[in-house]
């Protein structure tokens, strides 16, 4: 397992390119269970996710190749297999994208349901109820997912649930849609623009989907798809991460490969708190404040503030002149960031779905636990921000989902080495000396009575009965 060891304080500049988006890539890798031919796949990021969804897809009769040219190549070569096996849907909840698309070509499959999550009840009966909607006979018997349909039937479905829209639940059930007979609609269908990159990637095979990016599709089911080249749009979440990351280090930082639209809402609560933000067209460039001025946000489905920039923009106003209130309507229990981010002298209090956070003008460095993906990169930013060294440890969560970020932020001025997590690669700067480990020893003669104590009262708490 590796740690990062990262001395903060060193302003970023420079320049950075975004990798191609996880959360795009890896519904669009299962959807290519359902093409006839091979897929040609570019800007897949080289992650630890996207193998765990590739061997997947090796498990289900496909061949999946990493080419010279970098791009991710992709054939259905034995059509028979259809089972998900727990073993590697368990290191991945998105290997769930696999259902939606086994059933819709090959009418039936298996798939494990995914189980526990660091960031809250993560539970697929939206992707279920769509499914079933469209005439598949779906039971659960030992932890699987089993799903059967000799035929789809076009209908109409509403997608919603508690907390608002479901991604992957939409592209699961927008992939077994495309084959169903007649006219299928989603309402309450997620607007997230991955959905709308699947849903042009199944266009360009032949679908015909209409409404991409609102939340009414309309699909005409076709009987089959012929594999096409595909380009994933740039990564969101990390590009948020890196503007971030900057507004936090300090310094000045172009973020190229961005679509900007897509970061409407990121952009907005970085311009409020006083952050400098220019947009050339695929280019976004970021100036720090002095310091940054506290916000009021909340995390939405799509076009909201991303649930998947919640952590990093806790930990940028925890730095914020002022209190700021972070609520996340998506995951409402994703605040494992905030007991580590405090570890560093943040001053936050979870409340519900939220966190008030009362800003402190600089974060010290300590040694932190990363708990899942984006609690990681909070945890990271943090750092790069902080007064003198900290060790992130547990970084696999990280490497799931952003690729080299270390190396990408190293390139512009940060100071992050990957260590393998030992005892004895811990900073000395993080390890306390003797004399700080011996207990505190406090003479009670000096402690004044408090004020509202008579000091008869006071003398009685402090002597041991
Ligand atoms: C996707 C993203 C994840 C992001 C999340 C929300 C991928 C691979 N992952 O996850 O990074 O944080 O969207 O933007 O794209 N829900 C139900 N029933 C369901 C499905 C979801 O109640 O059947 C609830 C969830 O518990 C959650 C909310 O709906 O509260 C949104 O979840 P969803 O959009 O499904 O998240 P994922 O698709 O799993």
């Amino acid at each position: 397992m590796d740690m990062f060891v990262v001395r903060g304080g060193r302003p970023l500049r420079g320049r950075v390119t975004v990798s191609g988006a996880k959360n795009a890539a890896l519904p669009i890798m299962a959807a290519a269970l359902a093409a006839n031919g091979t897929t040609v796949l570019h800007g897949v990021p080289d992650l630890v996710d996207v193998t765990t969804l590739s061997q997947v897809l090796r498990s289900l009769g496909m061949f999946v190749e990493r080419r010279p040219d970098n791009s991710l190549a992709l054939t259905a070569v034995d059509e028979q297999r259809c089972l998900a096996d727990y073993e590697l849907v368990r290191r991945m909840r998105a290997s769930v994208c696999v259902l939606g698309p086994l059933l819709g070509r090959r009418g039936r499959a298996c798939v494990s349901l995914p189980g526990g999550c660091n960031i809250g009840h993560r539970p697929i009966d939206l992707h279920l109820k769509g499914l079933r909607a469209l005439g598949a006979q779906i039971t659960i018997d030992r932890g699987y997912v089993f799903a059967r349909a000799d035929r789809l039937i076009g209908t109409d479905i509403y997608l919603g649930g508690s907390f608002g829209s479901t991604v992957t639940g939409t592209c699961n059930v927008l992939c077994a849609a495309v084959f169903a007979e007649g006219v299928t609609t989603i309402s309450a269908a997620a607007c997230e623009p991955e959905v709308v990159d699947l849903g042009r990637y199944l266009n360009a095979m032949g679908a015909r989907i209409e409404g991409l990016g609102t939340p009414l599709l309309r699909i005409e089911g076709v009987h089959s798809l012929a594999a096409v080249e595909h380009t994933v749009i740039p990564d969101r979440i990390e590009a948020a991460t890196l503007l971030i990351a900057a507004t936090m280090a300090g310094g000045r930082l172009q973020v190229d490969n961005v679509d900007a639209q897509h970061l409407a809402a990121v952009i907005d609560v970085l311009r409020m708190v006083g952050v400098g933000i220019e947009i050339r067209d695929r280019t976004v460039i970021v100036t720090a404040p002095d310091r940054i001025r506290s916000l009021d946000i909340t995390a939405l489905p799509y076009p909201g503030i991303p649930t998947d920039v919640q952590a990093q923009l806790t930990a940028l106003l925890s730095t914020a002149e002022g209190i700021s209130v972070v609520t996340d309507k998506v995951f409402p229990d994703r605040f494992m960031h905030i007991p580590e981010l405090m570890r560093m002298g943040a001053n936050v209090r979870r409340e519900g779905a939220s966190s008030i956070i009362s800003g402190v003008k600089t974060l010290s460095g300590a040694c932190v636990m990363a708990s899942d993906l984006r609690a990681s990169a909070a945890l990271l930013l943090a750092a790069l921000a902080a007064d003198g060294e900290s060790v992130i440890r547990r970084v696999y969560h990280l490497d799931r989902g952003y690729e080299r970020l270390e190396q990408k932020l190293n390139q512009v001025g940060a100071d992050i080495t990957r260590v393998a997590d030992l005892p004895e690669t811990m900073p000395n700067s993080l390890q306390l000396s003797e004399a700080e480990q011996q207990p505190l020893a406090v003479d009670a003669s000096d402690v004044p009575p408090p004020k509202f104590l008579s000091k008869g009262e006071f003398d009685r708490y402090r002597t041991p009965q």
